[in-house]
């Protein structure tokens, strides 16, 4: 294990090699996890989730909470064109509960599989959510610049992940047609947050820069007419005011004023922020989150601690690394 963890030596195994008994690397086994686990989180790619995740269900798994985008969205036709290599089962996306507590903290309860949002997702449709309160959207014109650390893309090597094509530059990787748009669009539509009368087109860039963790969101909206921004920051408040992992920033001055990756890094906090140029009619939100946890396994944690009942912050009481 610390071949390949380095940072996890004395948590799987002694010195001396024998198990340590708090993390256990074993091959899955559907029918062992199920008669030993009532949840088990699969952070697997695209394919397998697709392939273990419904017989892990069927072998009696209680709960699944799997990362991957295979059961995120319920439209088969919008699911093929996405992830044209990953045939899932259909009648099991529908069943999947989305696991954004922000948005789906009710029927969390009664979840058998959690679909665990996509990074970008989280932070794009937590920058968006206030705006259910705002009258005059331009829903059929959103534009979302997004951009990530190098971790939101695994752990494979890959010719384009080396260090001398990576750092110091802004590398543009998915200019139209992002994965993630699609799911956006869903929670959107889903929550109510866009009006029936404008169904939402959301245009979506990302981008890779200079860093390990973290992602940063950008998302530009027009309204009809002149936009009041008191009455836009004070959506905000209201909507994230009892969120234990959403912080609304107001530009106040700080070291670091805006949402930005550096102040969220090993946390499950989403920070988030709205500005407002009236006269243009423009908004533009901006998120950050760690990819890794907010974006990813703290955020399976946070959904499975609702689904259980337990306090939704448990296991997830990390403060931010900083600087980092
Ligand atoms: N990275 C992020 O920021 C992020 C955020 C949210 C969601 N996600 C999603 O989470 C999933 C994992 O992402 P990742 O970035 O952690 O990818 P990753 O670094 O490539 O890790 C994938 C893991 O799956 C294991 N694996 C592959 N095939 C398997 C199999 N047949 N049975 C059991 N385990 C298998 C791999 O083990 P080996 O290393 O031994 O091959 C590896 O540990 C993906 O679906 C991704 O889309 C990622």
């Amino acid at each position: 294990v610390p071949e390949v963890h380095p940072n996890l030596r004395d948590a799987a195994q002694s010195p001396g090699g024998e198990a340590l008994g708090r993390l256990v690397f074993e091959t899955l086994d559907v029918d062992e996890a199920a008669r030993r686990c009532s949840v088990v989180f699969t952070a697997t790619p695209h394919e397998v989730s697709a392939e273990v995740v419904p017989r892990l269900l069927d072998a009696g798994v209680e709960v699944v909470a799997d990362l991957s985008p295979a059961h995120r969205l319920r439209d088969p036709g919008e699911h093929a064109r996405c992830y044209p290599r990953v045939p899932r089962d259909d009648a099991l996306a529908t069943l999947a509960i989305y696991g954004l507590p922000e948005l789906t903290r009710d029927r969390l309860a009664e979840a058998r599989l959690i679909a665990v949002p996509g990074c970008f997702a989280t932070a794009v449709t937590l920058a968006m959510l206030p705006l259910r309160e705002l009258h005059g959207v331009l829903w059929d014109r959103i534009t979302v610049d997004a951009k990530t650390g190098s971790s939101g893309s695994g752990n494979a090597v890959r010719a384009h992940g080396m260090h001398a094509l990576r750092s110091t530059v802004v590398s543009p990787y998915a200019p139209v047609a992002h994965r993630h748009g699609p799911e956006i669009v869903q929670s959107l539509r889903d929550h109510g947050v866009t009006s029936p009368s404008r169904p939402p087109r959301l245009a979506m860039s990302a981008y890779g820069v200079n860093a390990v963790r973290g992602l940063s969101v950008s998302v530009y909206l027009f309204v009809e007419g002149e936009v009041d921004g008191a009455n836009l920051r004070s959506a905000f408040r209201r909507t994230y005011r009892h969120e234990p992992f959403v912080r609304v920033q107001a530009g106040a001055s700080a070291v670091i004023p805006l949402p930005d990756p550096k102040v969220v890094i090993g946390s499950n906090f989403c920070d988030v922020a709205a500005f407002a140029d009236p006269d243009l009619g423009h908004i533009v939100l901006i998120a950050a989150l760690d990819n890794m946890v907010k974006g990813g396994a703290g955020q399976a944690v946070q959904a499975c601690n609702v689904r259980y009942g337990l306090p939704e912050d448990m296991g997830l009481d990390a403060l931010p690394l900083f600087p980092a």
